[in-house]
């Protein structure tokens, strides 16, 4: 089989690495790719920007024109946006069958108002809250509501779209910055404004197989719960990040946390998902707060989670193949979700100055002895080859540059393994947390 990944994070590389390991698959093209990529066994880079035939065309027809001239079996599309303009809607349009919802599913991230209209119909679990196009409306709601509030752009704004408010006048503010257009553009045009969660967050990525065309086949299976650890510093201080590491599975989850995860918000997203005869075959991933009432959805992402999936993918006992074609030809069901025992920790590596300005383009070293003795897989982000030098020389080429995901029976041996790889590679400014997955890493509040 042929199959081809749409991204350029780490999350397509551990994507594309989990595909190649298929006895099935036989080559995994990645559009574009990046450094990881061009380097992993079985995966090949192809750039839409390096083709003529290619450079002028959208995402999307770029995706359908290579998808047929390569004979692709199947494509895997990592990141929202492209999922949020469409791609695979175009793609099974031009018989090209895709992993990742159409994009009425896709709203469900790319519209935080949509997605609250969605969980408070099908009876999901989630925060009070209550949507505003007004901004005089807006901030009537927030002085009579009290603080702390969440204050949230509806449209996708990359992480800057929520502010968890602690004082009125913080949401005041948030409400203005986000509706006058200054931090996050038309994404804050309308605000959901909702009430303040406490307690750990965690996140459940699942699969999902919802065909209209035959809603008896309607099946979604949630993985191993996971972390993000998103602040830059130690003890989850500093600045939010797209993510400084994951883990999987975590051990404060109980199996009570879960069953009332399945009750409450998997089974029920499922029914709506049905009800509403959307065409969502692909990921789905649950943002939850686990609340002293209960887990309860803080958002849904209609893909993959990154740095998640560096750390979960790594667990499955399956042929992640084989677990696409089920989410595709509907025999989800009958696909047994079989997970390694153990652990998985996969700390992130940063560039200096990230998140906010960082340097590209700087040579990095990996000590290729000291990372094979560690057993962890170095999946790579934001670094990219180094085009003038004939050997394998990567660069950095954004904030997060890469992971070291390992596997250990316990979870002690698995955090050791990940930063004894970590200690192998370094780039000038590198930066990373000590502390993934270590107790109060985790955000709470
Ligand atoms: P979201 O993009 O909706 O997941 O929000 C980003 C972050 O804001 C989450 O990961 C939480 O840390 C925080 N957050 C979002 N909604 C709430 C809420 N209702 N209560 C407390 N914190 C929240
Ligand atoms: N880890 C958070 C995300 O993928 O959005």
């Amino acid at each position: 089989m042929k199959v081809l990944v749409v991204g350029s994070g780490g999350r397509e590389h551990a994507i594309a690495y989990r595909l190649a390991l298929s006895s099935k698959v036989d080559e995994v093209i990645c559009v574009p790719g990046n450094g990881g990529t061009e380097f992993e066994a079985k995966c090949r880079n192809v750039n839409p920007k390096d083709f003529p035939q290619y450079e002028n065309l959208s995402l999307s027809n770029a995706v359908v024109k290579i998808s047929k001239d390569e004979k692709v079996d199947f494509a895997v599309i990592g990141p929202e946006d492209p999922l949020a303009d469409g791609i695979s809607d175009v793609l099974w349009a031009e018989g090209i069958s895709v992993v990742g919802p159409k994009s009425a599913g896709a709203a469900l991230e790319a519209s935080k108002d949509l997605s609250k209209i969605f969980m408070k119909k099908y009876g999901v679990a989630c925060a009070d809250s209550a949507t505003f196009t007004d901004k005089d409306k807006a901030l009537a709601y927030v002085r009579e509501k009290g603080a702390p509030i969440v204050v949230k752009a509806d449209g996708l704004a990359a992480g800057k779209g929520v502010v968890v408010a602690k004082t009125v006048e913080e949401a005041e503010n948030a409400v203005k910055m986000l509706m006058e257009g200054t931090s996050v553009g038309d994404a804050g045009k309308k605000l959901v404004i909702e009430e303040y969660l406490q307690g750990v967050e965690i996140s459940v990525l699942a699969a999902v197989s919802v065909n209209p065309e035959d809603s008896s086949k309607a099946c979604i299976k949630a993985f191993l719960p996971a972390r993000d650890h998103k602040r830059l510093n130690d003890g989850a201080q500093g600045p939010n990040t797209g993510g400084m590491g994951a883990v999987c599975p975590l051990e404060d989850v109980s199996a009570e946390t879960m069953r009332l995860f399945d009750e409450r918000i998997l089974q029920p997203t499922l029914k709506g998902l049905v009800a509403e005869k959307m065409d969502y075959r692909g990921f789905i991933f649950f943002g939850l707060m686990l609340t002293k009432d209960g887990p309860k959805a803080l958002e849904y992402n209609v893909r993959l989670g990154d740095p998640e999936t560096q750390a979960v993918l790594p667990m499955m006992d399956f042929d992640f193949a084989d677990l696409c074609k089920a989410i595709m030809d509907g025999s989800l069901k009958d696909f047994d979700l079989k997970w390694k025992s153990g652990f998985q920790v996969a700390p992130v590596m940063v560039s200096g100055g990230y998140p906010l300005k960082y340097p590209k383009g700087l040579p990095i070293s990996f000590d290729e002895e000291e990372i094979e003795n560690s057993g962890a897989k170095v999946f790579i982000a934001g670094a990219i080859r180094d085009r003038r030098a004939k050997e394998k020389v990567l660069i950095t080429n954004g904030g997060r540059v890469l992971a070291c995901s390992a596997h250990g029976g316990t979870f002690d041996e698995a955090w050791q393994k990940a930063y004894d790889a970590l200690r192998g590679i370094s780039f000038d400014g590198a930066f990373y947390r000590k502390d993934i997955g270590l107790p109060g890493a985790a955000e709470s509040n």
